[in-house]
Formats: structure tokens, sequence, C-alpha cells
């Protein structure tokens, strides 16, 4: 019987299970000759093969589901945050954040209103080409905008990386919804993206950023200069992400 494809996961030996509606797993290795799938290799590649059917046996030999429901990581949700892919419409919340210069004193100062145009185009572009980035995290209770976190490449010292960044509107400060939602990326970065690090940066000023990093199980790994100022940058494995949480 034909299932839709509702996300992936990789199981304990890093092969990749497509994850389908009906709640069945179904491998799908790339190994040419016997399956050819280079698709599944990339982030972009499994996103972009969400919605596809398979043929799934366990269906029709009527077995029990053994897969937990998969959101979608364009719309994640934590215990107190809803978390969706920036599009073209949160230009305006995106700006709230950026004029904020409480927020934005830690991250470079605020930003204009055309700088956050870029940006947010800079960040719509990064989910089309690499099946994931940033999400406009908003307050579940209410519906209102909290901040902005995720995963999204960058070059640090040099190397190209993709970091987990986090930020929240001056309320939501103080309650550990940063720890929230950066435990929540790294699901996402380790287990349905199959990213092998993850690293993490502040300025060495940023006492609350560094708590975060080091809650969350970032190690730090040394001092770089970015953008010219001074930052601690930290890193984590998907084996030390895994092995921490045995
Ligand atoms: C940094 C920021 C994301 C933290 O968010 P948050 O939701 O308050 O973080 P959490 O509540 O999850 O955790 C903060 C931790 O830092 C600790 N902390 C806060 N201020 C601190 C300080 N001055 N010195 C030491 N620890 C501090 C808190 O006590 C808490 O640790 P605990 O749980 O062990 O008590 C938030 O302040 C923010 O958005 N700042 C502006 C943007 C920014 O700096 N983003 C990060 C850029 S790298």
């Amino acid at each position: 019987m034909d299932q839709a494809i509702t996300g992936f996961r990789l199981d304990e030996v890093d092969d990749w299970v497509a994850v389908l509606v009906c709640g069945h797993g179904q491998h799908v290795r790339h190994d040419p000759p016997l399956s050819n799938r280079p698709w599944v290799g990339t982030p972009q590649g499994r996103q972009a093969k969400i919605g596809w059917t398979l043929n799934c046996v366990r269906c029709d030999r009527g077995e029990p589901p053994t897969e937990k429901p998969m959101e979608s990581i364009e719309k994640i949700t934590t215990e107190r945050l809803s978390a969706e892919r920036f599009r073209p419409e949160h230009y305006d919340l995106l700006c709230q954040i950026h004029r904020n210069p409480f927020v934005m004193a830690t991250l470079g100062g605020v930003r204009s209103d055309e700088t956050t145009r870029q940006n947010l185009q800079d960040y719509i572009a990064h989910w089309e080409t690499n099946g994931f980035g940033l999400w406009l995290l908003r307050d579940r209770a209410s519906g209102a905008l909290a901040g902005r976190a995720g995963l999204k490449g960058i070059e640090i010292g040099g190397n190209w990386e993709i970091e987990l960044g986090y930020t929240f509107l001056q309320p939501y400060w103080g309650r550990g919804l940063a720890t929230e939602i950066a435990a929540a990326s790294l699901e996402v970065g380790f287990e349905r993206l199959g990213l092998e690090q993850l690293v993490c940066f502040t300025l060495t000023t940023n006492m609350a950023s560094k708590r975060v990093m080091e809650k969350v199980g970032f190690l730090f790994e040394r001092e770089v200069v970015h953008m010219g100022a001074a930052t601690l940058l930290y890193r984590l494995s998907r084996d030390e992400y895994r092995g921490s949480r045995v």
C-alpha cells in the first residue's frame, strides 16, 4: 500500500529511515547498484522527498505502527514554543526583533529595516538551498512573537560550519526558553538532518548564552575573532550528543 513520507530519521547505525504517515518506517539506503538514492545523502534531498509515497509492505501485512508521528522540521513545537520556517510574511516580526537595542546589543547592534529585509531573504534562501534554517519563534500559549532560532551555515575562523543560534525578546529571557529551543535544534540537527557537528558561538561577555551552550552539551573549543569581536566557539559532535543522552 502506498504511504506518504512524513520525515526521515537515522537508525542506530546511521542508516536513513523514511517515516511514513501510517506509522511504519522503511530504510532508504543509497547502495548502488542495488538501490540508487543519491538524494538521501543531503538534507535538501530528503526534504524534497517529503510527501512522496513508498509502498509499505508492513501495512499490507497489517502490522501495528512502530514509529512516532514525525512533524516537519519546517514547523516544530517544544513544550512552550512553536517554531516556523521563515517566510516573506515574517518581515514585520523580524523587524521587531532587529530594531530592539536590548535584544541586539550582543548581536552587533540594531539592524536597519533594509538589512533585515536582506537577512530575511538570506534565511529563506538558506531553507531552499539546504532544507533547514532559522525559525521564527512564537509563544505557544499566546501565539505572540518570542524570537528567532535555528541552524544555519556560516564561515567562522576560516571554516564552513553549521551554527546554532537563538535570540529572544526580553519578556522571554530567564525562563529556560533558549535552552528549550537549543535542545530541540540539536535533535533536528543530529537526528533529523544527520549533521556530524554543530558549533555555537557568543561574545566572551555573553554569560547567559555561554550558559545555554553548556547546558545543552556544547564543549568549549577556542576563542575566535568574528566580525571584529572576541567570541567563544563551542562545538558538539553527533557522537558526543548521543553519548550525553544515554
Ligand atoms: C542569551 C539568551 C538567548 C538567553 O535566553 P534565555 O531564554 O534567558 O536562556 P535560558 O533561560 O535558557 O538560560 C540562561 C542561563 O544563563 C544564566 N545566566 C543569565 N544571565 C547570566 C549571567 N549574567 N551570568 C551567568 N549566567 C547567567 C541563567 O541563570 C540560565 O542558567 P541556569 O538555567 O543554570 O540558571 C537571551 O538572553 C537573548 O536572547 N539575548 C539577546 C540575544 C543573544 O544574545 N543571543 C545569543 C547570541 S550568541
